[in-house]
């Protein structure tokens, strides 16, 4: 069966769900946002009201059903795909995904979704974990100052202002968070290959990608 596995990672807003999804539609594939997985699970402890800071409280992911379809997030059953943008989830979703038991459930889920199938999955530990040997690993990355003004367009065009300053300092702290954990930091794997998206458009970033999987298939093929 044909198996490809295109592995993107990089920090907060540096276009990794968008362009991901994107080369799916026109690649026909299936594309995985970990990240929102790591909100679904976030979603489920804040609104269950569980200790969030004792990892024997995710003990709930054993009864938990978490699927990814079409680009919607689904828990047990629900569409949350909304809800696990919240300011709440975002604030909390590193600290729950630092727990080493989340981790593992999760990367369980992923690695059997990606079984068989072509697949494009984002994330922060995609390249370095979950498919250690995709056969091409893309590592995204932005400055800060722009990936905030993206966050900050984002509200703006569902009608909420932001404070602009508070925006860099929040993808500065989470940024931090996710790369200096203990377990599977934010890291780029050593056969990555890094695209600065700073002052690429989406459309840029996207043909790169399509260019770089064609040259691996074509190498695949033997061309
Ligand atoms: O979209 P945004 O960049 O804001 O973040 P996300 O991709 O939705 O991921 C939310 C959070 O989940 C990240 O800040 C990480 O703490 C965590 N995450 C992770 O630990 N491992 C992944 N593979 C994906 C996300
Ligand atoms: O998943 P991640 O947090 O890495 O980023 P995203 O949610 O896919 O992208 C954040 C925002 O930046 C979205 O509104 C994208 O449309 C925008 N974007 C952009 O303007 N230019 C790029 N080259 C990439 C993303």
């Amino acid at each position: 069966m044909k198996e490809f596995h295109v592995a993107i990672d990089g920090p907060a807003g540096s276009g990794k769900s968008t362009i991901s999804s994107q080369i799916a539609q026109k690649l026909g594939w299936i594309h995985v946002d970990t990240g929102a997985m790591y909100r679904a699970v976030t979603l489920y402890a804040l609104e269950n009201q569980v200790n969030l800071n004792n990892e024997d409280s995710y003990q709930f992911l054993d009864n938990v059903k978490i699927d990814y379809q079409d680009d919607k997030i689904l828990l047990n059953g629900k569409d949350v795909s909304r809800e696990i943008r919240s300011e709440e989830v975002t604030n909390n979703v590193s600290l729950v995904s630092s727990f080493p038991y989340v981790r593992e459930k999760m990367v369980f889920i992923q690695q059997k979704a990606a079984k068989g199938k072509n697949i494009i999955m984002d994330g922060r530990d995609i390249g370095t974990v979950v498919l250690p040997n995709a056969k091409l690993k893309i590592f995204l990355t932005a400055n800060v100052e722009e990936r905030a003004k993206r966050r900050y367009n984002e509200q703006l065009i569902k009608g909420v202002t932001v404070d602009f300053e508070e925006l860099v300092n929040d993808i500065a702290i989470r940024d931090k968070k996710d790369s200096t954990r203990k377990e599977s930091p934010l890291k780029k794997a050593v056969d990555a290959c890094v695209i600065d998206t700073t002052y690429l458009t989406i459309e840029q970033v996207v043909d790169k990608i399509i260019n770089l999987i064609e040259k691996k298939e074509n190498e695949q093929d033997g061309y």
